[in-house]
């Protein structure tokens, strides 16, 4: 077909085409971004109690707090304790519900919480919450799907039996939680930094015998005697409780060579918990890497009823941080905790461009980010983050996370090694490009350069072929038509997801694993000034490769301007992007698909197990599920299995 690269059959003539009206599909966007929609971020959230008022004792019969949000379960602090003095680490600090507390702790040393129920108001408050939740139904609770479980006993473990005892237990469920967010420092001299990292340690009570629980203090615990053991800098507890509630953290004593402390925070919550890991899914998408950089886009943040576009793009709460793998990172040892994560980013020199996309199917939004002062050839621990300090954020999938953040299951990624490849995205016309394509050292550091020199020629080569399909019976009454299944719509969409695909190629590492891969370039030098395999010239090696064009040069004439130094690879356009236009396209249009050889050096086959990517197409995303793949040593070896997204499919 057009623009075809094997010795015999590349053609340097552009098509020979024409045209239709252009269409309408920006517009059509644009359109659909107005839509108002029901916001996602809810702000019902607030603290049961307000820490200004609640300070002073309210008298028993003022029922005010039952005003706007549940009645309080939970007193704030007497301020006339603080002034007694008793030693600043034994003394319990005192718990506000929804407020995290900060704290060092040394190697050895258990600190206490206490969580004080209001004792004073504790028989009206309950009568209160009753009258409340009878009064308005569970409206309330619906804001927060596991708060409306515990609700109804679901996973509180009491039974329907006695629903009032249910509701009155259930409304006293507690979540605590906390984060690691600095820990001892490993010895310099070993191995031990690849081994665990010591973990606090939490342990709860919830029996005023026992007020300051810890490893040494053990009865009536809430928690195993063993405690809730941090996992990688991340622990939550939840349970039932009416009475105060005490919480021991406790920090192991270092092996040799280990030095430091940690620094934690700790907070406890009536609503769900404060700090959130989801260790289920990255819920990212990577789209490419080049020697640099990397974009990534999440799952979609709305469903179709909802898009919220505006609400996403005022507010994402979204942030990526990447840290270099080199037996460990910076957060080894802290990967569920977001403000460990954050912390450590200081030490990188990686930024992080952060937008609203609504490209890679559906039209819906997804935060894209776009990591740039990586380092060539690289593996990558990423890890996506929710930011705290936001009320109750609702993802799809049914997941609320509070202001303690949440951190999503880390991943791995590898940069690309060489110089030949640079990500590009957001083109004007080809708006579904967004991958690695062959570039120099021109244009190195100018995206917008690159990209305007190969979305210029897509729309030269689409002018002319709009001349063309303007000249075939288009707009005529459908009986007129060329086809009744197809319409000029169809070729119009199809021939420009196969132009922008053609055009703009996927480019890959020389060294990149897969046969499914286009040799391109190949008598450009290595990095090291070598020639390709081996440096052969013999005859026959020349025949079969070097004087090929297929092998020897970029994908077509219009993109030599680009052409990289060295040699690299070439994932090729899937076939049934060409399969489309002859099918969508009037006839008349003469388009056609290469034969064997050629078709097998311009095009490629999608993976029949649909595993990984190993053709090109329009909003090709990467998954990134660490579980289910083998050995994610290599992002681009293991990572692909693949979510076919054509995005061009959804306009028409
Ligand atoms: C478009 O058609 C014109 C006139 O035939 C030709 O000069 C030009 O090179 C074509 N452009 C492309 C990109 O094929
Ligand atoms: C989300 O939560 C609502 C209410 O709790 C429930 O009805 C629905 O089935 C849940 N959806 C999913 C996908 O879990
Ligand atoms: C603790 O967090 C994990 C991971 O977020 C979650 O699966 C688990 O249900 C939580 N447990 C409690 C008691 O909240
Ligand atoms: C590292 O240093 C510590 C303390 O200086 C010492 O106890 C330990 O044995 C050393 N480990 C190795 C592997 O040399
Ligand atoms: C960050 O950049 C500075 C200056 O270029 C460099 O000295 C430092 O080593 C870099 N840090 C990392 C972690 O790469
Ligand atoms: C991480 O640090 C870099 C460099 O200081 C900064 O540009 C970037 O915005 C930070 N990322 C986040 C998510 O805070
Ligand atoms: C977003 O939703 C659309 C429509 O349901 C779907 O086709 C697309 O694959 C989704 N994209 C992502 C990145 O999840
Ligand atoms: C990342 O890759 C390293 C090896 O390069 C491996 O040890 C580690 O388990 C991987 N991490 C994840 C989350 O896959
Ligand atoms: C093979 O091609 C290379 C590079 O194109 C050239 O230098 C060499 O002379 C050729 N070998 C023969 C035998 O023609
Ligand atoms: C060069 O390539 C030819 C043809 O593929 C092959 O027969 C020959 O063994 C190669 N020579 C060397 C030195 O690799
Ligand atoms: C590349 O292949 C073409 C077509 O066979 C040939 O004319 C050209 O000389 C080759 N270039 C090199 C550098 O070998």
């Amino acid at each position: 077909m057009l623009l075809l690269q094997s010795s015999s059959t590349r053609s340097r003539r552009p098509i020979s085409v024409v045209a239709v009206a252009l269409l309408s599909i920006i517009s059509r966007l644009a359109h659909a971004a107005d839509d108002p929609a029901a916001p996602t971020i809810e702000t019902h959230e607030q603290p049961v109690f307000d820490a200004a008022t609640s300070a002073i004792a309210q008298p028993r019969d003022d029922n005010i707090q039952g005003g706007d949000s549940y009645a309080p379960d939970f007193d704030y602090f007497d301020r006339s304790l603080l002034g007694r003095q008793e030693p600043q680490d034994s003394r319990a600090k005192e718990l506000t519900n929804n407020e995290k507390r900060e704290l060092d702790i040394v190697p050895g040393q258990t600190v206490y919480f206490v969580l004080k129920r209001g004792q004073k108001r504790l028989t009206r408050a309950d009568k209160a919450t009753l009258d409340a939740l009878e009064a308005r139904g569970l409206d309330h609770a619906t804001e927060d799907p596991s708060y409306e479980a515990a609700l109804d006993g679901r996973d509180t473990g009491i039974g329907n039996g006695d629903n009032e005892l249910g509701r009155r237990q259930a409304r006293n469920r507690i979540w605590i939680s906390a984060n690691t967010c600095k820990q001892p420092n490993p010895p310099t001299n070993g191995t031990a930094a690849l081994k665990n990292h010591p973990q606090l340690v939490m342990f709860v009570s919830t029996s005023s015998q026992n007020q300051k629980p810890g490893p040494d203090s053990i009865n009536g615990l809430a928690t195993p005697p063993s405690g809730i053991i941090f996992e990688n800098g991340f622990a939550n507890f939840s349970l039932q409780a009416d009475s105060d509630i005490f919480i021991g953290i406790s920090a192991p004593t270092l092996e040799d060579g280990w030095f430091g402390s940690w620094h934690f925070d700790l907070a406890a919550s009536t609503n769900g918990p404060y700090h959130s890991y989801n260790g289920n899914d990255p819920f990212l998408f990577m789209i490419d890497t080049d020697s640099d950089s990397a974009l990534f886009i999440t799952y979609n943040l709305s469903d179709v009823g909802t898009r919220d576009v505006d609400k996403w793009r005022q507010r994402n709460p979204f942030r990526m941080y990447a840290f270099e793998f080199d037996k460990v990172t910076p957060v080894t040892g802290l990967e569920r905790s977001l403000c460990a994560i954050q912390n450590s980013n200081r030490t990188t020199n990686i930024t992080d461009e952060v937008s609203i996309t609504t490209k890679f199917g559906g039209d819906l939004p997804k935060a894209q980010f776009h990591l740039q002062g990586l380092k060539a050839g690289k593996t990558y621990n990423g890890f996506l983050t929710v930011q705290g300090g936001q009320d109750v954020l609702k993802l799809p999938g049914n997941t609320s996370v509070r202001s303690g953040g949440m951190v999503f299951q880390q991943f791995n990624f590898t940069t690309k090694a060489d110089d030949t490849c640079q990500v590009i995205f957001d083109l004007d016309f080809c708006d579904s490009v967004a991958y690695a394509v062959p570039s120099n050292p021109n244009f190195r550091d100018d995206n917008k350069k690159l990209k305007a020199r190969y979305d210029n020629l897509a729309k030269d080569y689409y002018a002319n072929f709009s001349r063309s399909l303007a000249q075939v019976a288009c707009d005529t009454a459908a009986e007129a038509q060329y086809s009744l299944a197809r319409t000029c719509k169809d070729c119009e969409k199809d021939y420009k997801s196969w132009l922008c695909s053609v055009l703009i190629p996927r480019c890959e590492d020389w060294e990149a694993p897969g046969n499914w891969l286009q040799q391109r370039n190949i008598n450009a030098p290595l990095s090291d000034g070598s020639l390709t395999f081996g440096g052969n010239v013999s005859k026959e090696f020349n025949d079969t490769r070097r004087a090929r064009l297929g092998y020897n040069s970029t994908r077509n004439p219009g993109i030599d301007p680009v052409t990289p130094l060295g040699p690299y690879k070439e994932m090729l356009p899937c076939e049934d992007l060409c399969f489309d236009i002859v099918r969508s396209c009037p006839a008349k249009l003469a388009f056609a698909c290469p034969n064997s050889p050629a078709k097998e050096l311009t095009y490629g086959k999608r993976d029949p197990k649909d595993r990984e990517l190993r053709c090109n197409f329009p909003g090709a995303v990467v998954k990134l599920n660490i579980r289910g793949a083998a050995g994610m040593l290599d992002a681009r070896l293991c990572l692909a299995v693949l979510t076919a997204v054509l995005v061009v499919a959804s306009m028409s």
